[in-house]
């Protein structure tokens, strides 16, 4: 971890109160020369000698053309800069890779870690004193917070915020929940392909992340119960004056960061992942949100203990109504009071000393939140509308390692379920078969979907919301247990087992199932069962044995040797950070 950025030892009266620009000087052999040309060419651009007196304070800026969710992004930076000049630093924007969820091929998920790298090395790279990371659509803020907890700067997250609801033919509709919900009638042949238009131009009402509680969304909350953002940075929407008083704010409290010395190592702690897999459950977060706090705690050398998660989800309700486990919507969230209005629900789960950006620990910070008023979005903690947390942890047989299943946007009736595996070996294979009017299948069967995790997919693509095969969606089939080694997005819905691990590409018992085996699932007793024998289960397993996918060049090569499982955040290993020294 590389430690806060001091002034030098022999630092006159009127010298900068942190190093600024005379920070990781250019290798010329020459620490005077360095100086002298990065100032000449600083001065090239129009900067005086004031200006360079002064904290620098570096802006990760992650707009791009491929990323209408951080839309607002030229905004973003300009109530960032005028932040941190009301403040009294010099700001300094600079561009990092963005990703944006639907114009990422394979997936997304593939570029996170290579986004996170890029963050992490221009912040070494480059001369400031604190960093602002401005991200919002699902992988760009775990990218920013993982890049971040490695550079070791005070840093500090700032969202792009969500999009505004549509209407359509009078009812509320917002991405992407919605865009699931009206495909799902379209392939069942509910409504025709004029109104699927018709949705199509009302689903995404303005610049923003994803309207709904998906991974954008939980994300946010995340990086708030982390203490990484702002009080209230969370929920405001991307077109709102509220979000750009949060930018401004933002940027004023890097300048405070880089004169404090508070170091992210300082907030990223314990009590902080605790803070966050509380938070998780009770807004009926994304499956995701695992994998990226895996992934962010793994650089502070924290593992994330899922059966701990676990636990912690029998005493945590769900208490935030949003889509896909409730109704509302993120500007309903913001207007009930957002993240303040939650956290004090949550006060007594909550581990109340974690630090936050502010230099106030997360209880002081509730105590700052206004009174309560009503509002019908952010249940009390006696009123929930889930009694646990939105997430489960299961075991068995079929998964070792572990899996998941988002209870809270399950259908009740197959939470305890046994049924025939009816066996996809890829994404191929599901392509080709699923609307297939001849397929075996029936609605009580179990759909097993292989090959799509961290190295299968390769990625882990959102593919594990598998499609209700055509033959029974046309009978009105709503919901299945579905069972596979990769993700689903979050704003889907639906009775859902992921991250089975180990995945199928390394020989875990997933690849063994075959279509007519019978599968057990009961998220009561927390388990997913394949119901055969042990011995034929290892003979099976003896029978295929896998080879770890390779790649002969590239970021492929260094993805399919490096990346880890589900449960250890699909980060690179030699990203992560060995266990803190007083770690037992
Ligand atoms: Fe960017 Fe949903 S696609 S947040």
């Amino acid at each position: 971890m590389t430690p806060p950025k001091k002034p030098p030892e022999n630092a006159a009266p009127n010298d900068p109160p942190t190093p600024g620009f005379r920070s990781g000087l250019t290798n010329y052999g020459d620490a005077g020369f360095s100086l002298f040309l990065r100032k000449a060419f600083i001065k090239g651009a129009g900067y005086s000698d004031n200006a360079l007196n002064r904290p620098v304070i570096g802006i990760a800026n992650t707009g791009s053309s491929y990323n209408p969710c951080h839309g607002n992004m030229p905004q973003l930076i300009e109530a960032v800069k005028r932040g941190v000049m009301l403040a009294g630093g010099l700001p300094m924007d600079f561009p990092t890779i963005s990703i944006g969820e639907s114009f990422a091929q394979p997936t997304s998920m593939y570029l996170r870690n290579l986004m996170s790298m890029d963050t992490e090395e221009m912040i070494r790279a480059q001369p400031m004193d604190a960093i602002v990371l401005i991200g919002g659509c699902d992988k760009t803020v775990p990218a920013q917070l993982m890049g971040a907890a490695s550079a070791g700067l005070p840093s500090i997250q700032l969202i792009t915020g969500s999009m505004l609801t549509g209407s359509h033919r009078g009812e509320v509709v917002g991405a992407c929940t919605d865009c699931r919900r009206y495909w799902g009638r379209y392939r069942a042949e509910e409504i025709d392909t004029a109104e699927i238009d018709e949705v199509n131009n009302r689903l995404v009402a303005s610049v923003g992340t994803c309207s709904v509680m998906g991974t954008a969304s939980t994300m946010a909350c995340i990086a708030e119960a982390l203490g990484m953002t702002v009080p209230g940075g969370a929920s405001p929407p991307a077109v709102t004056s509220d979000r750009m008083r949060i930018a401004e704010a933002t940027g004023a409290q890097a300048v405070q960061l880089a004169l404090s010395g508070l170091s992210i190592d300082k907030i990223l702690t314990a009590e902080a992942f605790h803070n966050a897999m509380v938070v998780l459950l009770a807004i009926g977060g994304s499956t995701n949100g695992i994998v990226h706090l895996a992934a962010i705690a793994g650089r502070m050398g924290i593992a994330l203990d899922l059966a701990e998660l676990d636990r912690l989800g029998r005493n945590t309700p769900v208490l935030v109504d949003l889509k896909p486990s409730g109704q509302h919507y993120m500007e309903h969230f913001h207007a009930a009071g957002g993240m303040g209005t939650l956290l004090r629900e949550l006060r007594p789960l909550l581990k109340l000393n974690a630090l936050t950006v502010t230099g106030r620990s997360l209880g002081e910070e509730i105590e700052r939140v206004g009174a309560a008023f009503k509002q019908d979005v952010i249940r009390p903690l006696n009123n929930p509308i889930y009694a646990q947390g939105g997430i489960a942890y299961l075991q068995g047989n079929l998964a070792p390692g572990g899996a998941i299943i988002k209870q809270s946007a399950a259908s009740a009736a197959l939470m305890e379920h046994e049924g025939r595996a009816v066996v996809f070996k890829n994404l191929e294979d599901l392509a080709l078969r699923i609307d297939d009017l001849n397929l075996d299948v029936q609605a009580e069967d179990v759909l097993v979907l292989q090959n799509i995790g961290p190295l299968g997919g390769p990625g882990m693509p959102e593919a594990g919301y598998i499609p209700i095969p055509k033959k029974l969606a046309l009978q009105g089939v709503k919901d299945m247990v579905r069972i596979s080694d990769g993700r689903m997005s979050g704003t889907a819905f639906g009775t859902i087992v992921l991250h089975v691990m180990p995945e199928a590409a390394l020989g875990g018992p997933l690849a063994c199932v075959q279509t007519g085996d019978r599968i057990r699932l009961s998220v009561t007793r927390r388990e997913i069962s394949l119901l055969i024998s042990d011995e034929e289960l290892a003979r099976r397993i003896a029978a295929a044995p896998a080879t770890r996918p390779s790649a002969k060049r590239g970021y492929r090569k260094l993805f399919l040797q490096s990346v880890t499982q589900a449960d250890q955040g699909v980060d690179f290993d030699f990203l992560q950070a060995p266990p803190p020294k007083d770690t037992p």
